[in-house]
């Protein structure tokens, strides 16, 4: 019958073809001060491209070819925020490749705090923001990174 041929149908193997879509890793932190207590959080308003300006989101970025997510999230912050960090732990995710943003992109976060420098939008950004304690959900995050920052809150 059609139950048995549908459950002997082998499901397509994931090297098979084409269509397959590699998932980008993306790389973001939770830069938080430990100076107040309870912490806040640092947000970065993205000036580019045109379908996300104005949205918020964790600064990071596209991981490149070779580099380690880690060493990824440390250029990013470098290069965009102009500081050092310290990562902390990662927040787990539901599935262990990291938090799904679009079918081409996945991201893994780190709790991270500053060591050197003073943050300021200097790529991609036009606006950074401390977030207080009761405010991390009070600005306009993406899409995909709402949950993260739902999870960071229930994880603080
Ligand atoms: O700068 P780079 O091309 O390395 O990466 P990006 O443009 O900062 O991030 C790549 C994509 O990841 C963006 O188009 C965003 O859609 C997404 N992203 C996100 O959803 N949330 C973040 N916190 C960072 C990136």
């Amino acid at each position: 019958g059609l139950g048995v041929q549908v459950a002997r149908q082998a499901p397509p193997a994931p090297q098979a073809g084409p269509e397959l879509q590699v998932r980008r890793l993306v790389v973001a932190a939770a830069v938080v001060d430990d100076l107040g207590a309870p912490r806040r959080l640092l947000a970065a308003r993205r000036s580019r491209p045109a379908a996300l300006a104005g949205r918020w989101e964790l600064p990071g970025g596209k991981a490149e070819p070779g580099e380690s997510p880690e060493q990824a999230l440390h250029r990013e912050l470098r290069e965009e925020l102009g500081v050092r960090v310290q990562l902390g732990a990662e927040l787990p995710a539901a599935d262990p490749a990291g938090w799904p943003l679009a079918p081409t992109l996945v991201m893994r976060v780190w709790w991270a705090r500053l060591v050197d420098g003073d943050p300021r939008p200097l790529e991609d950004h036009d606006e950074l923001r401390w977030l207080g304690a009761d405010a991390w959900e009070s600005v306009d995050w993406l899409a995909g990174d709402l949950p993260v920052v739902r999870a960071l809150l229930a994880a603080r």
